[in-house]
């Protein structure tokens, strides 16, 4: 007798290929593609290769954590591999083990508590411009300032003194760009080479025993062993800081550029807010990890910032062995797109998705299991900086919130830019006004 010929099952979809890419069309085109055909769909794209588009929340999960082995990286991250080199997002497999392994006791609660002092100073940075330009009724672009807070947060957290003293010994920050030029054309490759060789003079003057003696992200990095007791050799350890630094400031960067701009659309959510951080952290001494864990509202408020504008929007797999999803089969070789986006925002998970109602995350409302939720991934490969950009973001609220009203200089509703992060698409201007 013959074995019955297995028939590969395969989610409905157009016959047409379609192309995907990371920006604005593709949104539209998995719109579009979900609206027609549903929460797992099939195509070919234009190189022959067979794609699943999954917005399924259980077998999102799947994907993410309990299958998470059989899959990697997707398309799109050749283009991050320009900048980050192989570095934690961009690697796979052993190499990825063997860093997070490394890397991860970085990023433990008691560690990013010493870095709490650090998210103070660049508050302190912040205000000291923003009463200059309320005093002098000059209007600031808070997309900018939110981009160099976070930024020099991460670079001061992982150079410490070596920010001030090697980083901007130049007058400029010369990372900068990383946040304005989005491009990754030929100028950009070389200001990346020009960074890479500052942090390779860096590093050789730590190794060497010079340069700070703070507690930094960078020292630590240099200590980490693998399980054979070995460290990161340099070219490891320049990808994983220039993975830390990207990683680490466009996310936090565009979630408070939201944050402001939701803050002054919702005036009673404002007052919420304020009356939160004048209870709990009254004065920068008041900064501690157990002030900033009771900032509940705070908490939900951005939560509720990252469901509607989730920074990675769209998240792209590919199977490197098979699998099944639902009843459907998953050829090794699979592209796989989900969107943290789209699935934010349907209806059947969340009432009024358009509406920023920060009170969707109160303790005993819906529990965050039983919606599709993951802003910052799920799985072993979830977001390392989850727990420190809470606290830089709660520091950044608490204390500058109170301090500034920003009044929007353009009431519309920001277009958004999707690229590999999502942003808005033109910066946004406020006038600030000390309360
Ligand atoms: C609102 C802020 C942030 C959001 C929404 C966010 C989101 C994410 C997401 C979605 C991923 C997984 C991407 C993928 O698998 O394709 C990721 C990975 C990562 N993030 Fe974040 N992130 C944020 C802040 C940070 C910060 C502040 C740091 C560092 C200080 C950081 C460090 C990392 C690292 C190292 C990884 C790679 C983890 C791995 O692959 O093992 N992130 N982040």
């Amino acid at each position: 007798m013959t074995e019955p010929q297995h028939v590969f099952r395969r989610p409905p979809g157009p016959d047409q290929p379609v192309t995907l890419g990371i920006d604005a069309e593709t949104l539209a085109t998995l719109q579009g593609l979900q609206h027609e055909h549903g929460d797992m769909v099939s195509m070919i794209r234009p190189n022959g290769r067979l794609a699943y588009f999954v917005n399924d929340a259980s077998e999102v999960r799947r994907i993410l954590a309990r299958r998470h082995s059989k899959y990697h990286k997707g398309p799109g991250f050749e283009r991050v591999k320009m900048l980050l080199g192989n570095g934690l997002i961009v690697s796979d497999g052993d190499v990825w083990r063997r860093s997070r392994t490394m890397i991860q006791p970085a990023f433990s609660r008691q560690n990013v508590h010493r870095l709490m002092a650090v998210m103070v100073e660049c508050c302190d940075r912040r205000a000291v411009r923003w009463a200059a330009a309320a005093a002098e009724g000059r209007t600031i672009n808070i997309t900018e300032e939110t981009c160099d807070f976070a930024l020099e947060l991460i670079l001061i957290s992982t150079f410490g003194d070596d920010f001030d003293n090697r980083i901007m010994a130049g007058g400029e920050n010369p990372f900068a760009f990383l946040s304005r030029d989005s491009t990754r054309d030929l100028s950009v490759v070389m200001k990346v080479r020009h960074l890479r060789a500052l942090l390779r003079d860096i590093i050789a003057d730590r190794r060497a025993g010079k340069g700070s003696q703070h507690f930094d992200f960078l020292s630590m990095y240099l200590a980490a062993t693998d399980k054979q007791g070995n460290k990161f050799n340099d070219a490891e350890l320049l990808d994983e800081l220039m993975t830390l630094i990207v990683a680490g400031f466009e996310t936090s960067a565009n979630t408070l550029n939201w944050v402001w701009y939701l803050v002054a659309k919702h005036p009673d959510i404002e007052a919420k807010l304020i009356d939160e951080a004048q209870e709990l952290v009254p004065n920068v001494s008041a900064v501690t990890a157990e002030n900033l864990a009771a900032m509940q509202y705070t908490q939900q408020a951005l939560e509720e910032a990252l469901r509607l504008y989730p920074p990675v929007w769209l998240f792209t797999r590919r199977s490197h062995a098979e699998d099944e999803l639902e009843d459907y089969d998953v050829p090794a070789g699979t592209d796989i797109y989900l969107s943290p986006f789209i699935l934010h925002r349907t209806a059947h998970y969340w009432s009024e998705p358009e509406r920023f109602d920060p009170d969707r995350f109160a303790p005993g409302d819906k529990p965050k299991k039983d919606r599709p939720y993951f802003p910052f991934s799920l799985g072993p490969r979830r977001c390392l900086g989850e727990y420190f950009s809470f606290l830089e973001m709660k520091v950044h609220l608490g204390l500058l919130l109170p301090r500034f009203r920003m009044r929007l200089l353009d009431d519309a509703q920001p277009e958004l830019e999707l690229a590999i992060n999502l942003r808005s698409a033109e910066d946004i201007h406020v006038q600030p006004e000390v309360r």
